[in-house]
């Protein structure tokens, strides 16, 4: 194993574990992931942090995707101390390996910003719910503020190779509804105490269009 791939695996899921544990972005996580209910998916769930939040008397099964070995561990981990059976399986958000309209709502957080394609990501979440089914989403992403958008470009190009591939310029609200969601905001804004190129954050909810 290179240095890059070691990095990649062992140094990156303890960097985001970290980092994604903010006390800002739990809050927000504590006003997203509590709304899932039914047969919940969550794409992204290496590190296993949503797990805490949700509400098991709502959620009557839980499944999860992750690229990454050591996020799996912490996730599977998670499921452990919550003491619910949970399907975690290794995967891509671009070829989710569940059956179409299988679930009832999908949980995504800080994904979008990693994943290699967001459009076919997005297209996959549709494909695996249910007609009517929601997305409860929260992302950082492209700020609203030109200057910031000008820092975010410059520093994309390192952060990426820093962050597990973490873009800092990606749209989050309007690739969501481009893929044949109706959205309702629950929140947007520079997240407290983190640098604003990196803490424009936007979460809602999402349905399922057409
Ligand atoms: C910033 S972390 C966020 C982890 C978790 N979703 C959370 O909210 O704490 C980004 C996550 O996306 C995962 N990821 C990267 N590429 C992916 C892909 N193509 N499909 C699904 N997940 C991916 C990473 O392994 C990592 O766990």
């Amino acid at each position: 194993m290179g240095f890059a791939n070691w990095y990649d695996e062992h140094v990156v899921p303890r960097i985001i574990k970290c980092a994604c544990s903010s006390p800002a972005i739990m809050k927000i996580r504590q006003q997203v992931v509590p709304l899932a209910s039914g047969k919940v998916f969550e794409i992204g769930c290496g590190g296993g942090i949503n797990q805490q939040f949700y509400d098991p008397a709502k959620v009557s099964a839980y499944s999860g995707i992750d690229p990454s070995g050591k996020g799996l561990d912490y996730a599977r981990d998670a499921a452990v101390a919550k003491g619910w059976q949970a399907d975690i399986r290794q995967g891509y958000g671009e070829a989710i390996p569940f059956d179409d309209a299988s679930f009832d709502c999908v949980v995504c957080t800080y994904t979008l910003c990693s994943v290699e394609s967001q459009a076919q990501t997005v297209s996959e979440l549709r494909r695996i719910l249910k007609p009517g089914g929601r997305l409860l989403f929260a992302e950082h992403g492209s700020a609203p503020d030109a200057d910031v958008r000008k820092w975010q470009g410059r520093i994309e190009p390192i952060w990426k190779r820093l962050a597990g591939g973490c873009h800092l310029t990606r749209p989050i609200s309007s690739v969501i509804a481009q893929g044949g969601f109706t959205l309702t905001p629950l929140g947007a804004r520079y997240a407290p105490k983190t640098p604003r190129w990196a803490g424009w954050m936007e979460w809602g909810e999402a349905v399922k269009a057409g």
